[in-house]
């Protein structure tokens, strides 16, 4: 006779086998439907392989989702791996820069990678390129710097960091190439507006990522699913089901949220299969501007005005001013025992958030006791983006 308690107890009670294969940061190994394109960033870089002391400069585009970051970070580490194999020393760097807030930070951070001790502060942006150039020739170290999300450096801070990575070792005669870029961004209009001397020296290589199809999303939800999820817990029909949801925008990061939130439902029911109910559901709790990424990354400060914007809105009010909205981001500055910023920076974080499409501002018409800014919040209700936030803040008090 079998024994039941034995059973049960080794029957897995999720039907996730493994659920970090579909977090934000995984990179898988195989990514199908960009063979193409990992085959020219081959090409494009062979050369600093071969020939170390030669650079290349590339550009990747195409909209959100269409797998710029995974494809520039899987490459990076197949290249380090062989060029290891190889004795060749080459790092790879990926940058966010809509992590890393400023030129300096992102300087910061490549320095860092050589000079893990280095202080955070005391340096000059100038002093920085030094130190960065003197560790590479020191080392005799070749770099792959991936400048990803560069949309955000470009329009905060204009092209002067990208300009200076570009000439890094152009101004000594037959000097030693060390630093390899890739640029990562969504618009390729943006790069066209950029000085002419920056377009021809990256417009070489341009790789232009499309947006997935419904089949090609297939693909890749498969055999993501499959890393994820025990077998047997999701059939091809409901693989096709969230492909066909995603294929409208052919954004992989949509699809493959809308399968981990599918298996969460299933898990909450205690159902040991994902159901196409449970993607229904999956969908509509996703709002697709305000991305998970995106509001994990923003500083606290910003975390904590969002809070206390959604607890002034309240479920009852469709907007609100920016008075009553800092008595509240006070209040949540003080449960966080985090000092308040000032009026002009409170003001500072409210346009950065209205400028990553968050939240929405506009003057106050007539009707009111002069004019004032309204704020509210179109696209996500309150308690959704106030139980999103509280899930990041977690662990700060
Ligand atoms: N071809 C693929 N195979 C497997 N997974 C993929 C593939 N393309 C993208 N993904 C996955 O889809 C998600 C989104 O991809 P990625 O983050 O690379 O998009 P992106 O183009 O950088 O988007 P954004 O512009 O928003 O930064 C990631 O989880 C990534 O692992
Ligand atoms: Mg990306």
């Amino acid at each position: 006779m079998s024994n039941i308690v034995e059973d049960e107890l080794s029957r897995p009670s999720s039907i996730f086998k493994d659920e970090s294969k579909l977090s934000i940061d995984y990179v898988p190994e195989h990514l199908p439907h960009r063979e193409n394109e990992l085959k020219q960033l081959a090409l494009i870089f062979k050369v600093v392989l071969e020939r170390p002391g030669n650079s290349q400069k590339v550009i990747i585009t195409g909209n959100i989702g269409t797998g710029k970051t995974a494809l520039a970070k899987n490459f990076g580490s197949q290249i380090v791996a062989i060029a290891n194999r190889r004795g060749i020393n080459i790092h790879y760097i990926h940058i966010n820069c809509r992590r890393e807030r400023t030129s300096f930070a992102i300087l910061n951070k490549i320095v860092k990678t050589f000079n893990p001790n280095i202080p955070r502060r005391g340096f000059s942006t100038e002093e920085l390129f030094q130190i960065m150039k003197e560790d590479l020739e020191e080392k005799n170290a070749n770099v792959i710097l991936t400048l990803d999300e560069l949309d955000f450096l470009l329009r905060r801070e204009g092209e002067e960091l990208l300009y200076s990575l570009v000439r890094l070792f152009d101004e000594q005669l037959n000097a030693v190439q060390r630093l390899s870029l890739i640029g990562i961004m969504r618009s390729e209009d943006l790069f066209r507006s950029l000085d002419l001397s920056i377009i021809s020296s990256l417009q070489k290589n341009i790789i232009r990522l499309r947006e997935y199809t419904a089949d090609q999303l297939k693909t890749i939800l498969s055999e993501r699913a499959k890393e994820a999820f025990h077998v047997g817990t999701i059939t091809d029909e409901e693989i096709k089901f969230i492909a066909d949801i995603a294929a409208k925008q052919g954004d992989a990061r949509y699809a493959l949220e809308i399968l981990w939130r599918a298996g969460k439902i299933a898990d909450a029911q205690g159902i040991k299969r994902i159901l196409p109910e449970h993607i229904r559901e999956a969908k509509s709790e996703i709002y697709p501007v305000i991305r998970k990424d995106v509001l994990r990354d923003l500083p606290f400060q910003h975390k904590a005005l969002l809070l206390a914007i959604s607890r002034t809105l309240t479920k009852e009010r469709a907007y609100v001013t920016t008075s009553e909205t800092e008595k509240v981001y006070k209040i949540v500055c003080e449960e966080y025992n985090i000092r308040p910023r000032r009026h002009t920076q409170f003001w500072g974080f409210l346009k950065e958030l209205e400028k990553q499409g968050i939240i929405a501002t506009e003057i106050s018409g007539n009707g009111m006791k002069g004019k004032t800014t309204l704020i509210s919040l179109p696209d996500i209700p309150t308690s959704i983006l106030e139980q999103e936030i509280l899930n990041l803040l977690e662990g700060v008090r």
